[in-house]
């Protein structure tokens, strides 16, 4: 008989869900094996008001196709919120993402200085209401030094507020592992491909559109780093795919978007990865746990079997006229979804 595993609550802390038809075909692609996930906010426009969110709640609820899945939403970071409109919707939202303008897909309108004293008054407000800070962090420098870059960032953000709750979303460096744990209040997201690949897979060879994302993948020594708190089941980490699905023409393409497309293979090359690591023992902090503690809620119930068997990857979903090829397509991976 195939070795199988069960999986306890298994939780995406960091996807794009999008909009409209490219809504309808990715969220049931999560909701059907995940018990929970974070949603970004940077739509166009981006989610900065409670009737944007309410609404957008509302119609990923429409779109899931599963009920036994919970979308946790975010809005976007706007520097000047007020800590009145903060109160009102807390309970609604899991956490606020802050994107340095213009560093990613979707972030002109983000903000356009990392000053401290100009982000002040929205992050003196969610630190006293305890809403968590996630964060991109990237500076607009060179593009391989850009998260190392925003370290000091991190560093004044924490130390000024050490009651806020603050995640390093996507990291992609050894000095982000560094980071993690000079500072109490200071967690990290890591993306399925950054424990995989290297900037070598994206551009080493022929180049690989569908490997680009924002961070960009780096050196082999960052992503051992990455990996190695990953699969030790490091209490400041979690896992937050960056599934960040685009049409196959916008990744073909000549200007090509960044995001690659990883939700509806990510618990399998979970498993895969923590079981070549002797690491499953620690799979349910990285994918469960550390999220609900550090995030402090309590996931819903569900659990989801998957299966030692080979697996190919379909080239692409298609379905409402939307068309998203997804990392690993035409390949083999080593464990599938029980059917
Ligand atoms: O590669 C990325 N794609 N990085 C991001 O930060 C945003 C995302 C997207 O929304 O496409
Ligand atoms: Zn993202």
């Amino acid at each position: 008989m195939s070795k199988t595993i069960t999986l306890n609550q298994p939780l995406d802390m960091h996807i794009h869900f999008r909009d409209d038809d490219m809504l309808k075909l990715v969220a049931p692609l999560t909701a059907k094996t995940f018990a929970g996930a974070l949603i970004m906010p940077n739509l166009v426009p981006p989610i900065t008001t409670k009737e944007a969110l309410m609404s957008y709640k509302k119609r990923i609820k429409e779109a899931q196709g599963f009920e036994d899945f919970e979308a946790f939403v975010t809005i976007f970071f706007q520097a000047d919120y007020s800590y009145e409109f903060l109160a009102d919707i807390k309970d609604e939202i899991i956490g606020i993402k802050l994107y340095p303008a213009g560093v990613t897909t979707n972030s002109e309108t983000g903000v356009s200085s990392m000053d401290i004293k100009a982000l002040s008054p929205t992050l003196e407000s969610m630190s006293k209401l305890g809403i968590p800070l996630c964060v991109h962090g990237e500076t607009n420098g060179f593009v391989m030094d850009r998260e190392k870059e925003f370290m000091p960032i991190y560093e004044s953000i924490a130390s000024a507020f050490p009651d806020l709750t603050i995640i390093m979303e996507h990291i992609t460096t050894k000095a982000a592992v560094d980071l993690l744990d000079k500072y109490p209040n200071l967690y990290a997201s890591i993306t399925l491909q950054h424990l995989i690949i290297t900037l070598d897979d994206v551009a080493g060879g022929m180049l690989k559109p569908h490997l680009f994302c924002k961070p960009i993948a780096k050196r082999p020594e960052d992503r051992d780093a990455l990996l190695k708190i990953a699969v030790e089941g490091h209490p400041k980490v979690m896992f937050g795919s960056d599934s960040a699905p685009h049409p196959k023409h916008k990744k073909e393409a000549c200007g090509c978007a960044a995001g690659v497309f990883t939700a509806p293979i990510a618990l399998q090359m979970l498993v895969q990865i923590f079981e070549e690591n002797n690491a499953l023992d620690n799979l349910d902090k990285f994918l469960s746990l550390n999220a609900q503690r550090i995030y402090k809620f309590k996931a819903i119930d569900k659990t989801i079997t998957l299966v030692k068997k080979d697996y190919v990857v379909p080239s692409l979903y298609e379905a409402f006229s939307q068309k998203v090829v997804p990392m690993f397509a035409d390949e083999t991976i080593h464990w599938s979804l029980e059917q």
